[in-house]
């Protein structure tokens, strides 16, 4: 029997492409996000695609590739899929989720204690050659410990934000569409209120919410306003969620103190006047990359289009519908 044929979009830790070692695999030789037609050429007679997050996968693609059957995405969020079109077409899409939840959790916590005392900022002063000897008054930044932290989305990261946060002995409030059962709460230590009450409250503010129509601008110029003049804005769920534009203002004008961003509303451009701006921490969408979880979502993404072919149901799949 033929094999059957995979291409790989970009270049993913070795594990995952060990997996496909019964495939006929081509991949995308340079370490850059192909154009649309660069895609559609590389997936041309393909059984399989192995996505990342930067392939918008919309029905324009679908139907260029019509003998793709699966799109398995290197990412928790599916964002760049446009998943009803693959329902329709009867196509399996898959995502990774669970194995950077701890990761993404860690990296948000990183940027939360960064923003809030201005690692970043002290960090290019010193290598400036200003820092001329300690200061009573040099760099003074917020406290976390004993602060509120406020999470916007109460998924896993959002969980894995609280448990962490109960080591800094934080007041914890959250928000969500769905309240958590209250076993959990008492678990997680979290107090359940509205976004107003979250934003109105809290020290550091972290966003944990998938993009989708309800969430894009979520936080805005008006939500911006109703933070405290202190507080922290830390985003590393996706960057429409936040309008980007509107935060560049408020920490120009010091409506906020600070914000710790791994995503961007136009990535991987930054909004004009951000990379200017002292009191933003901006990595390049890191959260997950670890060596460890890269690997791990390699084997998952890669994992599902196995276990597709192999006729079982992919572990990770997003519209299962498709599979009846
Ligand atoms: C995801 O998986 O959705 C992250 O943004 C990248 O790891």
């Amino acid at each position: 029997m033929s094999k059957k044929t995979v291409f790989v979009t970009r270049r993913i830790p070795q594990p995952g492409l060990d997996l496909l070692k019964d495939f006929e695999m081509t991949m995308n030789p340079d370490d850059r996000v192909l154009a649309k037609q660069e895609l559609i050429a590389g997936g041309k007679g393909k059984d399989a695609v192995l996505c990342l997050l930067t392939d918008p996968i919309d029905a324009e693609i679908m139907d260029a590739l019509p003998t793709v059957k699966i799109f398995a995405n290197y990412a928790v969020g599916f964002n760049n899929v446009d998943v009803d079109a693959a329902t329709k077409r009867k196509i399996v899409i898959t995502n990774t989720p669970g194995v950077l939840t701890d990761t993404t959790a860690d990296f948000a916590w990183t940027l939360l204690m960064a923003s809030g005392r201005r690692l970043a900022e002290a960090d290019k002063y010193c290598r400036a050659g200003k820092y001329e000897g300690w200061g009573p008054m040099l760099f003074l930044g917020h406290d976390i410990h004993h602060k509120t932290l406020g999470i916007v989305g109460m998924g896993r990261i959002g969980q894995g934000m609280a448990r962490r946060a109960q080591g800094f002995d934080m007041r914890i409030l959250y928000t969500d569409e769905i309240r958590l059962p209250a076993d959990k709460e008492k678990e997680f230590r979290v107090t359940f209120v509205s976004l107003e009450q979250v934003l109105k409250e809290s020290d550091f503010v972290s966003l944990h919410v998938p993009l989708m129509p309800s969430t894009r601008h979520l936080i805005g110029k008006k939500e911006l306003g109703m933070m405290k003049k202190t507080a922290v804005l830390v985003n590393t769920s996706r960057g429409p969620v936040v309008d980007e534009k509107a935060l560049v203002e408020a920490l120009r004008n010091k409506v906020i103190f600070a914000a710790g961003l791994d995503v961007y509303e136009d990535e991987p451009a930054l909004a004009p006047g951000l990379a200017e701006l002292d009191n933003v921490v901006i990595p390049p969408h890191i959260a997950s990359a670890t060596i460890d979880t890269r690997s791990k979502m390699a084997t998952m993404a890669a994992g599902n289009i196995v276990a597709f072919f192999k006729g079982e149901r992919p572990p990770n799949i997003v519209n299962p519908e498709v599979l009846g």
